[in-house]
């Protein structure tokens, strides 16, 4: 997720700018750039008025090409880009200009007409300097000057209002020396102002050493920041009243925008996580999906007669969810492996063997050899990963990027949810270019995809019942999480996030299992959570309950409302909203999350950084 600071006032600006962007590095982010107005270039110099600097890496880098600073340079921005458009390279670096180079844009986000604005600009006569979706943008506004004159307030909301995705975007153009002008459609933006300064920032730490009172910038709004003022507008051109309020967090606490932890800031990101996965791919009402951004051919998904998935821990789970939809939309035999045993155990595979490898990292060992020994047998590989330009993206035939944004807590959660929609993206996919689905069918899947968001909000909004129930639990020792079908890997994914950050023994198994062995442990004390949601065996599972409760444990069942048997087979019951059935466990783990999250911090652990675990495993 990019990091936006802008600055305008009567302070040397870069010192501002990379304060601000160094707030904002928890975000995650691949290069950096800044660029600042120049107030002693001649209107007609080649660099446009403007003096910029952009590198891959880290600020530190940044800061190793900072030099011949404009002097008085007291109006500028500066971004942190985790790339989307484009891999981490100086050209895709931001700011983006215009034709005339007078013009500079950051952005976060994701312009969902890309493919169609790039044509439409090459075919226009603009020679682009990047891959980005961001230097189009730049482009339109200053076209959109040239032919129209005008003010840069003006262009911004034009644009703006016409354009199709996710942006924040901060504008500062060489013939408008004191205003910065930012927009927003979706991603967050925020403004603060002093006596004598205007500031805007992608988030309230990059603001905070210079102010506390801060406008949260509405969506669908155009402001302009001047020094001491700020301006807003609807994209309709009507201005609009905005407040300030009065930040009294400290940094840390700001980062972590008001949540506790990482962690619980990323189970409330998952309703806009699912949107991100979902944008470029489908629009609602639609009933085509467009994976033309993981660039593999309709005529090699033809081709294919099998699919394997590799992944490790809570992407290998998310894998189990995708085999199930693989399997019953396409009708193509589909195996799961963990990474760490595929490459050692002499797997059958061929040319026509499609092998999906999932890490949210990118940059997971055994899922990087697993994929490359794939290769080896000529199977096209596809890799589905959070993380652009990993070391396993670089290294597949086709990459199909999960849009979660940076994860800073250990423990996955946003991005298995993103996983699992964009496998079953992918699965869908693979049956409408195979045509084993009716295209009515896919319509209403992803009808249905589109409520997803809508229906996790739901999930995130019982926290504080979950966590009065975890609280009740905290001092259990041993709990097993049960599902069938989908439910199964749910099942897994809940009691892989509660051991890991409680410590508590908590294991996942297939329930119609339980009888063949584990049983044998339940005893009262014994948690059995159970994952009962909408599914053509849900009975099977519930009798399963049955079974563990006639011998001691207690059960706490996760099902959907109005559910009488699972109402009498609980003594615990969180209900959730229901879903087509292979899309439920981007719903009911969120749940499960909620639990884990509640338990371990009623037992007083760091749930960010559980002990033992690092966020990147890079060693077999
Ligand atoms: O980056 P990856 O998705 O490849 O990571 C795989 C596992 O290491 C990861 O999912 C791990 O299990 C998490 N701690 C789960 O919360």
């Amino acid at each position: 997720m990019c990091g936006i600071v802008g600055y305008t006032g009567p302070d040397e600006v870069l010192p501002i700018l990379i304060e601000g962007l160094s707030r904002l590095e928890y975000r995650g982010y691949d290069s950096s750039g800044v660029a600042l107005l120049d107030p002693d270039a001649s209107g007609d110099s080649s660099d446009g008025g403007l003096w910029i600097r952009r590198r891959p890496g880290k600020l530190s880098e940044l800061k190793r090409v900072i030099d011949d600073v404009p002097a008085h340079a007291r109006l500028g921005i500066g971004h942190t880009r985790w790339a989307t458009h484009g891999g981490p390279t100086e050209a895709n670096a931001h700011p983006h200009t215009d034709e005339t180079g007078r013009l500079a844009l950051v952005h976060n986000g994701i312009v969902e007409t890309f493919a169609e604005i790039r044509r439409e600009l090459i075919g226009a006569g603009v020679t682009l300097k990047s891959e980005t979706d961001t230097e189009l943008v730049a482009h339109l506004i200053g076209r959109h000057l040239v032919a129209h004159g005008g003010s840069l307030v003006e262009a911004v909301r034009i644009v703006m209002k016409d354009i199709e995705g996710a942006l924040a975007i901060v504008v500062m153009h060489a013939d408008f020396p004191d205003s910065i002008v930012a927009a927003r459609k979706g991603p967050p933006l925020v403004a603060g102002l002093t006596a004598d300064a205007g500031l805007v920032g992608s988030d309230i730490p990059a603001l905070l050493a210079h102010t506390r009172d801060i406008y949260v910038v509405e969506d669908e709004r155009v402001v302009e920041i001047r020094p001491g003022r700020i301006t807003a507008w609807d994209l309709e051109g009507n201005e609009v009243v905005l407040t300030p309020k009065t930040i009294t967090w400290s940094l840390e606490a700001a980062q972590k925008d008001g949540y506790e932890d990482f962690m619980l800031k990323e189970i409330h990101e998952q309703p806009a996580t699912i949107r991100d996965t979902l944008v470029g791919r489908t629009e609602p009402g639609s009933h085509r999906l467009h994976l033309d951004d993981m660039r593999l051919s309709e005529d090699a998904l033809r081709n294919v007669d099998r699919v394997s998935i590799l992944g490790c821990g809570t992407s290998f789970h998310s894998g189990m969810v995708a085999k199930y939809a693989i399997e019953h939309w396409t009708r193509l035999p589909c195996e799961v492996d963990l990474s760490s045993e595929y490459r050692y155990r002499d797997p059958v595979l061929d040319a026509r063997t499609l092998v999906i490898g999932v890490s949210q990292s990118g940059e997971t060992a055994d899922t990087i050899e697993a994929c490359k020994h794939a290769g080896h047998w000529d199977a096209k590989v596809v890799a589905v990963t959070n993380v652009v330009d990993s070391s396993l993206a670089r290294d597949a035939d086709a990459v199909l990027y999960t849009h979660a944004g940076p994860e800073i807590g250990v423990a996955a959660t946003k991005t298995f949810l993103a996983q699992v929609v964009a496998l079953e993206t992918l699965a869908l996919y693979l049956a409408q270019v195979r045509g084993t689905m009716k295209p009515e069918v896919t319509g209403e899947l992803l009808a249905e995809l589109h409520l997803l968001p809508d229906k996790i909000q739901q999930v995130v909004d019982q926290s504080d019942e979950i966590r009065k129930i975890a609280e009740r639990f905290a001092d259990r020792r041993d709990f097993f999480f049960i599902g069938r079908g989908v439910g199964y890997p749910t099942a897994l994914e809940g009691a892989l996030k509660l051991k890991e950050i409680s410590y508590v023994r908590a294991e996942g198994f297939a329930a119609g299992e339980l009888k063949h062995g584990p049983i044998a442990l339940i005893e009262p004390g014994v948690v059995a959570v159970g994952v009962c949601t909408k599914s053509f065996v849900r009975l099977k599972t519930l009798s399963n309950v049955q079974e563990v409760k006639a011998r001691g444990a207690t059960t706490i069942l996760i099902a959907n409302e109005g559910d009488r048997e699972a109402a009498e087979a609980a003594d615990v019951l969180i209900t959730v909203p229901t879903t087509e059935e292979l899309f439920a466990p981007a719903i009911d783990v969120v749940a499960l999350q909620l639990f884990s999250y509640w338990l371990a911090k009623a037992r007083g652990t760091d749930v960010d950084m559980p002990r033992n675990l690092a966020k990147t495993v890079t060693v077999e």
